[in-house]
């Protein structure tokens, strides 16, 4: 059974077609790259599933059932979808260890000790150890980040969405991240990464998303993807190489 589901999702914005009839499903233990132009759709695709936007039609399934918009559901639903932003979206004036704590506290109903001690766990498993006690602002990007990715895995998500973890990170701070999300690829995390690091499309993923104009386009291996013969797929590398 798939961890999540989406059939025939339909969004516009406004007169904007974003999502056109997307269905798309991810089963345990699947490494998904998602690729594809700007504006392409591929935020909002993500957004839908874990509902932070609802769809105009189509419906999502989380384990096999579907996701409707109540409070309860959408409660549980977002607690076992970990969620890492674009631009880290830590909250400023608590520590790393807070920021990694706090839901547990909130979501979970932990009390702040044992939250502490787990938040710890998962800090030092993205390295660190050495920072629990600093603020956002006294971290890197890619620290941050990693706080981030601390956060998520605090939760113990079934399956985690990265939105471009790594494009709002100086490139000397890419690495640091993307390995962090590699070891969790290889330990089995079933993840969903939009991305423009071309290498982990093709290196770790073991599926490739192509969207382009709100449509999946292409969900094939990586190998079939980067060795494609369509002139749409060679355009968008192409275009893709000459942009990095
Ligand atoms: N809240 C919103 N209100 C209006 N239009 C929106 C909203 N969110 C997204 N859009 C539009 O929907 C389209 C798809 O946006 P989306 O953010 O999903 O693209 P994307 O593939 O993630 O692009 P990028 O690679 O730049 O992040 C764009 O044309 C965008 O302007
Ligand atoms: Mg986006």
């Amino acid at each position: 059974m798939s961890v999540i589901e989406l059939k025939n999702i339909c969004k516009s914005f406004g007169d904007t077609q974003v999502l056109r009839n997307v269905s798309f499903s991810v089963n345990k233990q699947d490494v998904v790259a998602v690729v594809g132009k700007s504006g392409a759709g591929k935020t909002t695709m993500l957004r839908v599933m874990n509902y932070l936007i609802p769809p105009d039609s189509g419906e999502v399934y989380f384990h096999g059932s579907r996701v409707v918009p109540n409070r309860r559901v959408l409660r549980t639903v977002r607690s076992k979808i970990g969620f890492v932003f674009q631009r880290f979206n830590l909250i400023r004036h608590l520590t790393a260890l807070d920021n990694v704590a706090i839901g547990l506290v909130k979501v979970k109903g932990m009390k702040w000790i044992q939250a502490r001690e787990l938040a710890f766990s998962k800090l030092k498993d993205v390295g660190l150890s050495d920072r629990v006690n600093h603020y956002p602002s006294q971290l890197s990007g890619g620290q941050q980040q990693r706080v981030g990715i601390a956060r998520a895995l605090a939760m113990e998500p079934d399956l985690i969405l990265f939105d471009e973890p790594t494009s709002a990170l100086d490139p000397s701070l890419v690495g640091e991240v993307m390995s962090v999300i590699r070891e969790l690829s290889s330990s089995g995390t079933t993840m969903v990464v939009v991305t423009h690091e071309m290498s982990f499309a093709r290196h770790v993923a073991n599926r490739l998303v192509y969207m382009e104009d709100g449509r999946i386009v292409y969900d094939t291996t990586p190998e079939r993807f980067f060795l494609s013969k369509d002139e749409r797929v060679k355009r968008f590398l192409n275009d893709f190489l000459e942009a990095v």
